[in-house]
């Protein structure tokens, strides 16, 4: 189902089922109501976040972890966010969806960065795209919001550096690269984003960069100050376990669930108990 575009959430009164829009989520901010973001890869997994009330469902780059069974987010496509970004487009009403914007596809220049930006718009159906960095890709933030398409930042722990970082450790322990997201958020905010993901940072620091800027920041193992949440959905219910950090709260089981299934059902063949008649025509 595709949104009403004249459903914007409204400030007064926002009933559960209104469109979530950018302007929606600065307005949670300025009522101090938290934003919750969960990530998906496909139709059915947006239904149902969506439907849970999801504010923000994030087509992230980690379908590469997650999907694709890769260690890193830098080899992920073009055409692979764009096929992923469809298939939650399809299955979202409510939420806002926002397409990542994978490594190298932004950074060679701003004409590239536009063009993919527009189409993981035009091609996907995204309503917003999500760019990691600070101040070095603030002129295409710019260039990207200038011609109508929303930017979401991303600073901290930013997994397309993972070569240069070398490690998924905490980030911006130091003074100086506490300092340096700090600008990078005001840079971001300045360039026309409308959001900033904050991931895996002192909690201090979180809270601080959050009160800083009046667009919402969305912490991931950022700590409880910032002005919502995000998790990746397969860490959170259980599904992926090889990624095991602190900062994943796990509200299901469904590794297990799910193997003790198809288990049973490998069973219940094996054992000529599957089908039964009622099960046949
Ligand atoms: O790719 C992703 O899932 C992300 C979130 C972890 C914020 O960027």
């Amino acid at each position: 189902m595709s949104p009403d575009p004249t459903n914007e959430a409204n400030p007064q009164n926002d009933g559960p089922r209104k469109k979530v829009t950018t302007k929606s989520l600065i307005r949670m901010k300025q009522r101090g109501e938290p934003i919750a973001a969960l990530t998906a890869y496909d139709c059915i997994m947006a239904e149902l976040l969506d439907q849970a009330g999801v504010d923000v469902i994030l087509v992230g780059d980690s379908v590469s972890t997650v999907m694709q069974g890769l260690d890193t987010t830098v080899t992920v496509t073009m055409d692979h966010m764009l096929y992923h970004a469809a298939l939650v487009r399809r299955g979202a009403s409510r939420a806002l969806v926002v397409g990542d914007l994978p490594f190298m596809s932004y950074q060679v220049n701003s004409d590239d960065a536009l063009r993919n930006a527009g189409r993981m718009v035009k091609e996907a159906g995204v309503e917003a795209v999500k760019l990691e960095g600070g101040r070095v890709i603030c002129d295409t933030v710019r260039r990207i919001v200038d011609v109508g398409i929303p930017v979401m930042g991303h600073l901290g722990l930013t997994p397309q550096s993972i070569h240069k970082f070398g490690t998924y450790q905490v980030r911006a322990r130091s003074t100086e690269e506490a300092d340096e997201v700090r600008s990078d958020a005001l840079a971001l905010e300045k360039a026309g984003a409308f959001a900033i993901v904050i991931e895996k940072v002192p909690s201090e620091l979180a809270k601080g960069v959050t009160e800083s800027v009046s667009i919402p920041v969305i912490g991931i193992g950022a700590g409880p100050g910032c002005d919502g949440q995000i998790l990746v959905s397969h860490d959170m219910l259980g599904i992926c376990t090889r990624f095991n950090p602190r900062f994943v709260r796990r509200y299901a089981d469904l590794a297990n669930d799910m193997r003790s299934s198809f288990g049973h059902y490998v069973r219940d063949v094996k054992a000529h108990e599957f089908p039964t008649q009622n099960e046949s025509y």
